[in-house]
């Protein structure tokens, strides 16, 4: 290509441009170097460009308008801060931590031997700016270590309550859900906004 319209310019002026290097100008040399129904060609080709132009102009306009729902969609995503769980469901799921956690995670939910601590900053490490979803899938697939997939969806969903209430994390008026497309939308942020 850039051969081409080097070479298409150095025949029509007989000598070499100081510079070379730029698109722009090869393409004005094609221009002025061609006989005219390859002009009009040139002509027509620019028109239907800037159809292309127009068109690829309204697409951008639809994807930025597209773009803009997005991130009304993802200002609906919340933080664990902002009061996912109610004092209720943490209490039921103090209950569940008893019968199912404690005995691994500990009453200080530090956690013994392997069993990983629920609380303080590796637990923070873990999940930090993750979604509920990973924690809530977490526990569902894999605990107790010992028993996993003993605990009902709702059981989940209680132990996490009680895993923010525990780690204090703010409680609010509706339940943590355990449909995990909601789940998707709470953020666990290390720290309030
Ligand atoms: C028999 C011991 C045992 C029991 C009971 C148990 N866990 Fe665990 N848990 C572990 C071990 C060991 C790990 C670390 C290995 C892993 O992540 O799978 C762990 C890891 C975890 C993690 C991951 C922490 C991280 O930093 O990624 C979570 C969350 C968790 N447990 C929650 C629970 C909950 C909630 C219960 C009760 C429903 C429970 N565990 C019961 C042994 C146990």
């Amino acid at each position: 290509m850039y051969g081409q319209r080097t070479h298409a310019y150095l025949t029509q002026s007989g000598e070499a441009w100081p510079e070379r290097g730029s698109e722009v100008m090869g393409s004005e040399v094609d221009c002025v170097s061609t006989s005219d129904p390859v002009k009009i060609g040139t002509l027509l080709s620019e028109a239907s460009m800037k159809v292309r132009l127009v068109l690829a102009v309204s697409g951008l306009m639809w994807v930025v308008a597209l773009g803009h729902s997005a991130l009304r969609a993802q200002s609906t995503t919340k933080s664990i801060w902002d009061g996912v769980y109610t004092e209720a469901q943490a209490t039921r799921g103090g209950e569940t931590y008893k019968k199912s956690c404690i005995r691994c995670h500990l009453e200080t939910l530090k956690g013994k031997d392997d069993a990983a601590p629920l609380t303080g900053p590796d637990f923070m490490d873990s999940y930090k700016n993750k979604l509920v979803n990973a924690l809530y899938n977490k526990i569902r697939t894999s605990m107790p270590d010992d028993d996993p997939g003993s605990l009902t969806d709702a059981q989940v969903a209680d132990v996490i309550a009680y895993i923010f209430q525990f780690n204090k994390f703010p409680a609010g008026k509706d339940e943590l859900p355990t449909d995990t497309a909601k789940l998707k939308l709470i953020k666990i942020e290390p720290a309030k906004k």
